[in-house]
């Protein structure tokens, strides 16, 4: 695998891949076998949006690879004051063996992919956020046991995560079901996709038909980063699409709830349902070091 641009780009058998090398990893930490496959590499963390998860379990997973991860902001990068990527992606690709970066345009991560000739990791762009996906389906796989044939529901705004989930959802074979309003839909890119899947996706503006006999319920916030001008007019349009008691009793007595965090209880999850699936959702959120460390040894060759 060169790069983890997006989900779409990722076979079948590569997405398995990456969760069978996470479980290997997770494995090892666990039981302190050393596992430093990316001894002495560099990894450059580019950060034009905030981050607690994507940026400490980088900086964390290749520390514990073997190898060295640089912090940075674009505050204090050339790119904030207009450096083309271009440019960028060749002077860092003369340094780094590795480039993760969060920013708002998908084009930034692909052309950073393009102009360079080392492996870039996407960690969230306003289309998608594969890393998290990528933990999300380790969780799920590690609490049930498999995921083909499982019902994925999402519920809430068709965001990068809506995007995301459709994709790895339908390529590990599992059901998935969207329920979102009518005008926030997911991208048209993943719908297309997913109009190749035929009865395995549906999407409904009915939140108790999307969530009926769901194996596992995901959300995420309403207003994403970047949309913080249009929270007030968010908050009306997705009044009701929340995860809660009434929509959890649709689904399977053992219906996980899974959230990438951060979350806002009261809007798009309440607190009584999110502290009653903490379990999971805190595994989602430490899975983010394992799959990702999986996602850097893969690309970054070091196994
Ligand atoms: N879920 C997630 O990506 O969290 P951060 O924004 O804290 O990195
Ligand atoms: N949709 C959210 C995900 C945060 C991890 C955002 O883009 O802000």
């Amino acid at each position: 695998m060169k790069h983890l641009l997006k989900m779409l780009d990722l076979s079948t058998d590569e997405i398995l891949e990456i969760l069978n090398t996470a479980d290997q990893l997770k494995y090892e930490l666990k039981h302190g076998i050393p596992h430093r496959h990316l001894e002495g590499k560099t990894l450059g963390m580019i950060f034009q949006k905030s981050s607690t998860r994507t940026r400490v379990s980088f900086e964390t997973g290749i520390y514990q690879l073997g190898g060295y991860g640089l912090f940075l902001s674009s505050r204090d990068l050339q790119i904030g004051r207009g450096e083309p990527v271009e440019d960028t992606a060749r002077v860092l690709s003369r340094y780094l063996d590795g480039i993760m970066i969060r920013t708002f345009q998908q084009k930034e991560v692909e052309d950073l992919a393009s102009f360079g000739t080392l492996p870039i990791i996407n960690g969230l762009t306003d289309f998608c956020h594969p890393c998290q996906v990528l933990a999300d389906l380790m969780t799920v796989r590690e609490h049930k046991g498999y995921l083909d044939g499982l019902n994925m529901c999402y519920i809430g705004d068709g965001n990068n995560m809506a995007n995301s989930l459709i994709v790895g959802g339908l390529k590990t074979g599992m059901r998935v079901s969207i329920g979102c309003p009518d005008s926030h839909q997911p991208d048209k890119a993943v719908l297309d996709f997913a109009a190749g899947y035929g009865n395995q996706y549906r999407m409904t503006s009915n939140i108790l038909e999307a969530a009926a006999d769901a194996d596992v319920i995901f959300t995420d916030v309403w207003a994403s980063m970047g949309q913080e001008d249009e929270a007030v007019e968010r908050r009306r349009i997705f009044d009701g699409y929340q995860v809660n008691d009434k929509l959890l009793a649709v689904a399977h007595a053992d219906c996980m709830v899974q959230h990438c965090l951060p979350a806002h209880r009261g809007e798009e999850i309440t607190a009584d349902v999110f502290e009653a699936h903490a379990n999971e959702i805190f595994d989602e959120a430490e899975n983010r070091l394992h799959a990702q460390k999986a996602v850097m040894v893969l690309t970054m060759g070091g196994k």
